[in-house]
């Protein structure tokens, strides 16, 4: 039976990107009402994830997934972290900023992280997980592949940034890919 899965999130590409994940897993994803706004209050990735799932699972009467994402940069002490998406007005903007604040520092050390919540109808938290991708930071952008901060964030196995990896290959070893994965067969059980 295919059960409806809310995905707490106004941007359809989010939407497509959990589709290719979750096809053929027996959920039917579809996107939050656009008047829904949650304000991201949480001081972790996985807090963000859980205030998410659980309102719109509350507000729709329906099951619902989300995630939260971010870069965490271990010479900024972990920022932009929680921050990431509001770090700048656009992402050449963050991208800048982080550089520049990175400045000549030798330690170039970050990872993305993913956490991903999934709620029952009623608000309750069912599921969590959690992925994480590690890499470098670079001295200046590289590719043009992706968003955010895919051109700055190396990853030394690949010899490639985010940004210049087919998307099949990015999926294959991001934050979020990691995160998606692990949950998979939990909401299989989920599902019947
Ligand atoms: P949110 O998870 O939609 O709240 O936003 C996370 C923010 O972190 C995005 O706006 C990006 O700036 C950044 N981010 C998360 N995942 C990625 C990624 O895979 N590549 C580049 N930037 C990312």
């Amino acid at each position: 039976m295919t059960k409806l899965l809310v995905v707490a999130t106004g941007n359809p590409g989010k939407l497509r990107e959990m589709q290719a994940y979750l096809a053929n897993s027996g959920w039917e994803l579809t996107l939050k009402p656009e008047e829904l706004e949650i304000e991201e209050t949480g001081d972790t990735f996985a807090a963000n994830a859980c205030l998410k799932a659980s309102q719109v699972a509350q507000v729709t009467g329906n099951w619902a997934i989300a995630d939260d994402s971010g870069l965490q940069v271990d010479a900024l002490n972990g920022a932009p972290g929680v921050y990431s998406a509001r770090y700048g007005q656009t992402d050449s903007d963050r991208i800048a900023r982080l550089l520049q604040e990175l400045g000549s520092e030798v330690n170039r050390q970050a990872q993305f992280v993913c956490a991903i919540a999934i709620a029952s109808p009623n608000g309750a938290i069912v599921l969590q997980s959690e992925g994480i991708c590690h890499g470098e930071i670079l001295h200046a952008p590289r590719g043009d592949g992706g968003f955010g901060y895919d051109p700055i964030f190396y990853v030394p196995d690949k010899q490639l940034t985010f940004a210049q990896m087919t998307p099949d290959l990015k999926k294959s070893i991001s934050h979020r890919g990691k995160a998606l994965t692990a949950l998979l067969p939990q909401m299989a059980t989920l599902n019947q």
